[in-house]
């Protein structure tokens, strides 16, 4: 598995976390539990148990004061059925507006039943000693998201084909999601890549069918989303390949027509992905070498939006773009040893929250004009809260930990924090299905 290699880490000022109580048991009780559970930690050593023991004490003041809150909240949610909130609209309810709550059902499904994860996101079977960031469910504030129903989905998508476009996190997602259909799917090799790859192995694309299902998820890596290319003839020596940001990824005419298409970008636009490999931008035949990274990277996303407008049936295929996942390196990045192994919990704190460190990634998105026709999977600001569900020393399989100063603080371990991007993305996937299926019956009564 490739390492994705990201930008410099983020500074945040904090976010909101509550210990969530709805699901059978109190925060207080849940924390209890916890600390019973804290036996595996005695190994990651004193400090560790330092910042675990701060950790715990943090959490329980923060449930002490939400619990207040979190009854008033609980009457407002239980009266409202979720195709109430959602016919209610963006307005009603913002889904990615919202907190990260303790739910002891969760994970939605064990990575040992699940043989389509890469090696690499498997952080229990890698040797993570605990499983917390496994069981935090995505609450919205002012409603519920609908229950993930894999069956539900799966009929939904009998016939058709789900397309991921992206970089590896994009993949991290995709695999998420094969996982969580999979699991009420009981004969496994009914689900099979459709030219016989192994997941582990780096393709251009992946292609998996569920059999009885007649349906297809697949990933197509693209981390640029734009073409690479050659140099072209007389460019300057330091040049040697270059994005042509005018031009959508060469395999766009295998995906254009699939009937749902998720995009994501993001974590390969730095510096260090382009210009230091001697990597240019360019637009018609002329190389931009004074072009900055985050200008090339809005030119590419303008290129995208464009392509979607006029080669992308908008009425029969569903176009989602999933925002940037933020990464978490402490004390250094990627290449001079940031870290994420010591933490076990989500980001604690206040609500105030700045989401300025991805705002060159965000910006092209917050025209409204582009909706309805490209829906955003929001997730950046629900996943800047999640430092503690990356991959950290645990992406090189059982028998191998990473060394301390080459930390994956990028990638997300399955199940995680992708799971819940996914039931996102079914809660928008289930929407459309509902509105179209309400405007065919509305036309249906009027013709008859
Ligand atoms: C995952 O495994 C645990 C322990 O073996 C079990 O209790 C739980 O029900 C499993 N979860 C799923 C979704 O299969
Ligand atoms: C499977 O789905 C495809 C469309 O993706 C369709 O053309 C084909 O007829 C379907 N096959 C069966 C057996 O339903
Ligand atoms: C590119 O940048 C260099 C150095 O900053 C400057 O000398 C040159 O004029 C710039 N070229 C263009 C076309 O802006
Ligand atoms: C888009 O798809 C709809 C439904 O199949 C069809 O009626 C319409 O003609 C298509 N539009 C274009 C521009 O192809
Ligand atoms: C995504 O969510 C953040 C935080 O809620 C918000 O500031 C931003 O405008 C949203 N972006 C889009 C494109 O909806
Ligand atoms: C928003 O998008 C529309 C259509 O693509 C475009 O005409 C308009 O200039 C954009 N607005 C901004 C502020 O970028
Ligand atoms: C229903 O009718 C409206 C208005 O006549 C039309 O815009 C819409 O596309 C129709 N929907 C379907 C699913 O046929």
């Amino acid at each position: 598995m490739a390492l994705c290699l990201s930008n410099s880490p983020p500074k945040r000022k904090g976010g909101g976390v509550a210990i969530a109580r709805p699901e059978a048991e109190s925060g207080v009780e849940a924390l209890r539990r916890l600390d019973r559970r804290m036996k595996p930690f005695e190994q990651v050593g004193v400090l560790g148990l330092f910042v675990f023991t701060a950790a715990v004490f943090l959490l329980l003041l923060v449930c002490l004061l939400y619990s207040g809150y979190r009854e008033a909240a609980a009457g407002v949610v239980a009266g409202r059925s979720w195709t109430r909130a959602m016919s209610g609209g963006a307005e009603e309810c913002d889904w990615f507006e919202g907190e990260w709550v303790w739910d002891e059902r969760y994970p939605l499904y064990n990575s040992t039943d699940c043989p389509f994860i890469d090696l690499g996101f498997r952080c229990s079977e890698n040797g993570r000693p605990e499983d917390f960031y496994a069981k935090w469910r995505w609450q919205p504030f002012r409603c519920s998201l609908p229950r993930f129903d894999a069956k539900k989905m799966l009929e939904k998508l009998r016939g058709r084909r789900l397309v991921f476009v992206g970089d590896s996190i994009g993949r991290n997602q995709w695999e998420s999601l094969i996982c969580m259909l999979a699991s009420v799917v009981p004969d496994k090799s009914s689900i099979f890549e459709v030219n016989g790859n192994p997941i582990t192995k780096h393709m251009g694309f992946l292609i998996f069918r569920f059999r009885d299902y007649n349906c297809t998820i697949e990933y197509f890596r693209s981390p640029f989303l734009v073409v690479q290319g050659r140099a072209p003839a007389r460019a300057p020596k330091e040049v040697k390949t270059t994005l042509r940001l005018d031009i959508i990824e060469w395999t766009s005419h295998k995906w254009k027509d699939a009937d749902v298409l998720v995009f994501n970008s993001g974590h390969w636009w730095n510096f260090e992905k382009t210009i230091r490999m001697g990597c240019y931008f360019q637009v018609g035949d002329k190389v931009k070498t004074n072009m900055t990274v985050d200008r090339a990277y809005q030119r590419a996303i303008k290129t995208l939006i464009d392509w979607i407008h006029k080669e992308v049936n908008t009425s029969t295929t569903q176009v989602i773009f999933r925002t940037f996942s933020p990464s978490h390196f402490r004390s250094g990045d990627w290449k001079n040893g940031g870290s994420c192994h010591q933490e076990m919990f989500p980001d604690l704190g206040n609500l105030q929250f700045s989401l300025k460190p991805w705002a060159q990634f965000l910006n092209p998105f917050t025209n409204k004009s582009l909706q309805p026709e490209i829906e955003i999977l929001n997730v950046t600001k629900m996943t800047a809260f999640r430092k503690d569900a990356h991959l950290s020393l645990f992406y090189l399989g059982p028998s191998i930990r990473a060394p301390l100063y080459k930390q994956d603080c990028s990638h997300w371990c399955l199940p995680g924090v992708p799971d819940a991007w996914n039931e996102l993305l079914y809660g928008l996937f289930m929407r459309r299905e509902e509105m179209l299926q309400r405007s065919a019956t509305k036309n249906s009564t009027f013709d008859g």
